[in-house]
């Protein structure tokens, strides 16, 4: 039996990738699996917290329980809006869902046609709102935000600038070039406001998730007064 580290808190965890629609049929997405972001629900379940799952394409199946509550969502904007609901009420976020950056400027209501466009089809992009730092920039003195990293060069000087910018407590630094999407392994390194880094050691998803929840119950033990 694990010990409760999380009991009577309330998690908000984002998981796998959210879509830009194209048209009625298709999108542009990216490789995300979702692996990581379940992983961290089935560890902060089993550290007895109460979990708002906000899922966009995954490729792996939820945990099931009770204390599990998932909302399905798939572009951006509606991921915003669950974590900014969501948010509210809860202890901490842990922002692991590959976010889409950007979405056509335009959305074609129709499917479009190859004989309309030509040999080129010119599609414009917008950004997105960055939920992470939209949250970092609100959250109370109580309440843990934690974002990812995910880099394929200049790992540790990216997490740390991703820090600062988006005013997360913790920046889970993971470096991508080499096959992680989809992959049971990863290798991060966990940087912190006060400067301090963990190296985790661990190389599966699950065992990383594992030492997260650790770290995000840590964290908000040292907030009680
Ligand atoms: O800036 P970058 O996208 O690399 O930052 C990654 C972190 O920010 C991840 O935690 C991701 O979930 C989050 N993010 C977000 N909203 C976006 C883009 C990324 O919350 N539009």
């Amino acid at each position: 039996q694990a010990k409760q580290i999380l009991a009577g808190k309330k998690i908000v965890i984002t998981a796998g990738g959210t879509i830009s629609p194209l048209d009625p049929v298709r999108f542009l997405g990216n490789r995300s699996s979702g692996k990581m972001g379940i992983a961290l629900a089935k560890a902060a379940l089993v550290a007895g917290a109460e979990v708002i799952l906000i899922s966009g394409h995954i490729a792996v199946s939820l945990p099931n329980s009770p204390s599990l509550k998932n909302i399905k969502v798939e572009t951006t904007e509606q991921m915003f809006s669950a974590v900014k609901t969501a948010f509210l009420g809860a202890d901490a976020l842990i922002m692991a869902a590959a976010v889409a950056d950007y979405e056509p400027v335009n959305y074609i209501a129709h499917k479009i046609k190859k004989q309309d466009q030509g040999d080129e089809l010119k599609i414009y992009l917008k950004e997105t709102p960055d939920i992470l730092k939209k949250m970092g920039s609100i959250k109370k003195a109580n309440q843990v935000v934690v974002g990812f990293a995910a880099e394929t060069n200049n790992l540790l000087e990216n997490a740390s600038k991703k820090l600062q910018e988006k005013k997360a407590d913790m920046i889970v630094a993971n470096d991508v070039s080499h096959g992680v999407f989809g992959s049971d392994e990863d290798k991060v390194m966990v940087l912190r406001q006060d400067k301090t880094t963990e190296n985790i050691t661990e190389t599966t998803k699950v065992e990383i998730a594992k030492k997260i929840i650790v770290l995000v119950a840590e964290e908000l033990e040292s907030r009680k007064v």
